[in-house]
């Protein structure tokens, strides 16, 4: 259809025919904003997404979100790229286990960890498991966000297979999980008491404030640096002083006292002060469908934008 359309926004430089209408259905569709990811790499990923479902050009694929709520939320799945595991890359695991937990518990008491970006949960129940091996006494909180819904639907029920599991020592799966089917392992109750999870876009939603520990890993190497810098911000604004906030390892933070963090070790960083918040160009609110369709998720960010 969309061939000489009026109502297709202008194509720009180097963009495949259609993209814009893509991009701005998707955006009125699901508030997720595909100008804050990086360009090229995203055209590839859907290039490769129109084979798999059989759709001819962009502008097909963008009618067809328009009116079918199922190639929406499958679309959706495909773009926010759900890879996780626990303890991935263990070696971060094992500073947070030895150093920055235990230091952060001396000085604070009770923590709020934020695993922002959580995909199906397997991060901010990791975090779980080293705060109730540390201090299993202690009032420690693990909130664990996403921008994809259906992840998170998994994240709340807590059961994994085998391959997400490929870091969990024999001992720490005899403690924190029960087998429940062939291969398949439930987090325990006492680990999920622990974490609670909530639909949120680092794009645009309010931040939680008085973190100790933010880990948002994997999350930001899909974005412009633009929206890189601007979620930074914000992540350190959402930080106590004192607090870390730990990136993915191919995210390290260049100039780190912009935002008023400090390096303490490889993708750890001190908040030391300032950090401003401020909204930024991604993080307005988008007008129409957006706000109704996640109204539900969205509902309890009145009482998000306080300590949690
Ligand atoms: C590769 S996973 C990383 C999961 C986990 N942090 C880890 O490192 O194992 C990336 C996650 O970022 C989420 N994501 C992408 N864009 C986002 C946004 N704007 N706001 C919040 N989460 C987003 C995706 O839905 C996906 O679950």
């Amino acid at each position: 259809m969309v061939a000489g359309h009026s109502q297709e926004p202008q194509a720009q430089a180097g963009q495949p025919r259609g993209y814009e209408l893509l991009a701005s259905t998707f955006k009125r569709r699901t508030g997720i904003d595909l100008a804050a990811y990086k360009e090229r790499q995203m055209i590839r990923r859907l290039t490769s997404y129109l084979k798999r479902v059989d759709a001819p050009d962009f502008a097909a694929l963008a009618l067809r979100i328009a009116r079918d709520d199922e190639a929406l939320a499958h679309l959706k799945d495909y773009i926010t790229i759900n890879v996780s595991e626990f303890f991935r890359n263990p070696d971060r695991y094992a500073v947070l286990e030895s150093d920055i937990l235990p230091e952060l518990i001396r000085k604070f008491g009770a923590l709020r960890v934020w695993s922002a970006g959580c995909s199906i949960g397997a991060e901010p129940y990791s975090l779980a498991i080293l705060l109730e091996e540390l201090d299993p006494q202690g009032a420690h909180r693990v909130l664990g966000t996403d921008v994809d819904t259906g992840a998170l639907e998994e994240a709340r029920a807590g059961v994994f297979a085998a391959d997400k599991l490929r870091e969990v020592s024999p001992e720490r799966l005899e403690r924190h999980f029960t087998q429940t089917g062939v291969g398949l392992w439930q987090v325990s109750q006492r680990v999920r008491d622990r974490v609670r999870f909530r639909v949120h876009d680092l794009l645009r939603d309010p931040y939680p404030v008085g973190q100790h520990l933010i880990l948002c890993r994997n999350v930001v190497i899909y974005f412009v640096d633009e929206a890189k810098e601007e979620v930074f911000h914000k992540l350190a604004g959402a930080l106590v002083e004192g607090g870390y906030l730990m990136v993915g390892s191919t995210e390290s933070i260049f100039r780190p006292e912009r935002y008023g963090l400090q390096s303490a070790g490889s993708f750890i960083y001190r908040k030391v002060g300032g950090g401003a918040a401020g909204v930024g160009k991604f993080t307005s609110l988008p007008k129409g469908d957006a706000e109704s369709a996640d109204a539900g998720g969205r509902g309890s960010f009145g009482a998000f934008r306080a300590k949690v």
